[in-house]
């Protein structure tokens, strides 16, 4: 198993390729395996690297809170570990773009461009961040069974569901094995992480903003507000796909990638 001790706990990944590294982040509840799509294509003229996140997948667990800036720090430890000084191309889902986000405020020099799919630039309501803590605090009692049943149907097009159900159901195989503290952690540092609005021009690499056409968490609507923000990015809806459209729509994200790195 690989992984790269990060202060206290050990960060696992896996990496598929060479060239220039192009580290791809999970949403929340999931682990690195959203991402086989990319690992198994983009490997061919890229260095795909996929963490488990702190509290995820394969990864250590810190109970109580983690921020979106503690896991941006691990992510960075991470590529030292690994010893990644050059540039690398960043690319985060959801809670995986909000770690991005922080990423790219807390060590720019190390980003050379940034993807961002079906995530959102602002912080969480009042209402929702009140949500977010009663989910940390049931998980913990009652394990993640109720986060699978209430999340699926917003993760994946109703055309997914119907047509990929071995992979809805991987994903909800994913959801039932990991750690309550560790998606407790992570829900609590979701309902304090900042608004990036304000700092939208600083975001001004090349980047690529993904947003599936049937998304209902982050919509392609605020998604296609967000990026008119920064300097270089191009938005791309993704047609068919809902919240993962990584996973949904494999072959359309990719050349939506391919054409950002060839930028
Ligand atoms: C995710 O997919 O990571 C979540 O929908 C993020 C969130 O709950 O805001």
């Amino acid at each position: 198993m690989a992984t790269v001790k990060v202060h206290e706990i050990e960060l696992h990944y896996v990496e598929s390729g060479r060239g220039t590294p192009l580290v791809v982040v999970h949403g929340f509840p999931l682990d690195h395996t959203m991402w086989q799509g990319q690992l198994d294509a983009l490997s061919d003229r890229f260095r795909v690297i996929a963490p488990d996140l702190r509290g995820f997948g394969q990864s250590g667990v810190t109970p109580g809170l983690v921020t979106m800036p503690r896991m941006a720090d691990d992510l960075a430890q991470l590529l030292d570990g690994l010893s990644i000084t050059e540039p690398i191309v960043l690319c985060g889902l959801s809670m995986g773009g909000y770690v991005a986000w922080q990423f790219g405020l807390r060590y720019r020099e190390r980003l050379a461009k940034l993807i961002l799919c079906d995530t959102k630039a602002v912080g969480d309501t009042p209402e929702a961040a009140a949500n977010r803590i009663g989910l940390a605090d049931r998980v913990q009692r009652e394990g993640p069974g109720f986060i699978a049943e209430t999340m699926l149907p917003k993760l994946f097009a109703p055309a997914t569901i119907e047509s990929k159900a071995p992979c809805v159901e991987a994903t909800r195989q994913v959801i039932l094995r990991t750690n309550p503290k560790g998606i407790a952690a992570a829900s609590r540092g979701m309902a304090q992480r900042p608004d990036v609005t304000p700092w939208l021009s600083k975001f001004d690499m090349p980047a690529l903003v993904l947003c599936g056409q049937h998304d209902v968490i982050s919509t392609p609507a605020e998604m296609r507000g967000f990026a008119q923000q920064m300097p270089q990015a191009r938005f791309v809806e993704v047609a068919g796909a809902g919240h993962m459209s990584p996973l949904e729509r494999p072959a359309e994200v990719n050349a939506a990638i391919r054409e950002l790195l060839s930028r």
